[in-house]
């Protein structure tokens, strides 16, 4: 079977982290090649430009250009040639969480993000994402345990609510790319919803 391109998306704290471990494992135990990748970064020059996305003020425009730009190398760079090649791609976050985060979270607006997003891909869409959704009142108290903010984990409940609802409008727009998981479960039930969309695609 030739490869696929998977992401992983969700508020922060949902838990993606385990799960896409898990993932690399069960594909590399089929014999499978895989790339293990994250947006914003993904390339040495995208990893330059998280930091800057990450920790540096800016405003909208800017901040969106910058994860387009970073998202650019990374698919000509990485994901294009390992998707050739025939390996698996596995990302933490892609385009959907400039719709979340920019567009819900930050109130850009959504006919840039859609202009933006066919020039700098195309029509190269992931095969599958997993979209983790949870109320973010959970996520927070997940993170709150966790380790320094940066400048989107130390947004408010209000804010998260909006990335919340604007991912879940993009897998309502496109249900048959998205598998939304229930990520207020325990890590083992949530592990088994993802098996179980695995299986119904005969992918693992
Ligand atoms: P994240 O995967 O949470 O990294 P880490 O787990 O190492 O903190 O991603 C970093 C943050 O970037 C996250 O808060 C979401 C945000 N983000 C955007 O705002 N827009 C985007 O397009 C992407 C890809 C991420």
């Amino acid at each position: 079977m030739r490869g696929k391109f998977i992401t992983f998306e969700g508020i922060d704290g949902a838990g993606k982290t385990t799960h896409m471990d898990a993932l690399e494992q069960t594909l590399r135990a089929q014999g499978r090649e895989v790339v293990r990748t994250r947006e914003p970064g993904g390339t040495p020059l995208a990893e330059k430009l998280r930091g800057l996305f990450l920790h540096d003020a800016m405003d909208p425009l800017t901040e969106t250009l910058l994860v387009f730009a970073g998202r650019r190398d990374h698919l000509t760079q990485v994901i294009e040639p390992a998707l050739a090649r025939g390996a698996w791609v596995i990302c933490d976050r892609f385009t959907d969480a400039t719709f979340a985060y920019q567009g819900g979270g930050r109130g850009f607006d959504l006919t840039v993000l859609n202009t933006l997003e066919q020039w700098v891909q195309g029509e190269r869409q992931p095969d599958l994402t997993f979209l983790f959704d949870l109320p973010p009142a959970i996520a927070a108290q997940r993170l709150a345990a966790a380790r320094q903010p940066d400048r989107f984990e130390a947004q408010d409940q209000a804010f998260f609510t909006k990335v919340r609802e604007a991912y879940l409008a993009r897998q309502q727009a496109q249900p048959a790319r998205f598998a939304l998981i229930q990520a207020d479960q325990a890590p083992e039930a949530v592990g088994k919803q993802i098996g179980r969309v695995l299986a119904d695609k005969g992918w693992a």
